[in-house]
């Protein structure tokens, strides 16, 4: 099993909707034996809750839904995880540091954009305070951003295989 788990600040805005984007094409590709998702924010403002109702709008408006609870990091989630994405430049920093704290990390941390060129340099802006067409933009980086995802695990899940 490839575990994938997508972190962001709070957790209830854009790593819980790449989450379910990436769990639906995982289910479209048939890999849900294979890949398990996940997300989790770097910090614990959200505990417990929903997603953000603009996470949810635009999620249903492409038939997506979610069961996904807000959560914070932990350190078990870098030896458990086999990528761990960072949705911008500073959620990457944070994971570094903590992984620093933890020895013996075996996950990747990369950036959500590392294989899709939609995602701008900085990674995927926080819509947070912003309006819903921010929340619809960022929907619109994660979809090609995590289908470049999939292809790439597919890859190196299927050159696993042919190793064993
Ligand atoms: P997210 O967005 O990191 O994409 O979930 C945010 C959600 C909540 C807060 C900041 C960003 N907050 O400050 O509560």
């Amino acid at each position: 099993m490839v575990k994938v788990l997508f972190v962001c600040l709070g957790n209830i805005c854009r790593s819980p909707m790449a989450e379910a984007v990436f769990a639906s094409q995982v289910v479209q590709a048939g890999l849900q034996h294979l890949i398990f998702t996940d997300s989790a924010g770097t910090a614990n403002y959200h505990p417990g809750e929903r997603p953000d109702h603009r996470t949810l709008k635009v999620l249903k408006l492409q038939g997506i839904q979610t069961p996904h609870l807000a959560r914070q990091i932990q350190p078990a989630d870098f030896t458990e995880s086999d990528y761990i994405i960072a949705m911008d430049r500073q959620n990457l920093m944070d994971l570094e540091r903590v992984a620093e704290r933890h020895p013996g990390p075996t996950a990747r941390l990369e950036l959500m954009g590392a294989y899709c060129p939609e995602v701008p340099e900085r990674g995927v802006p926080d819509p947070y305070y912003d309006d819903l067409a921010a929340f619809e933009l960022v929907y619109n980086m994660l979809k090609p951003a995590c289908q470049a995802l999939l292809e790439h695990i597919r890859q190196d899940v299927l050159s696993a295989a042919a190793q064993s």
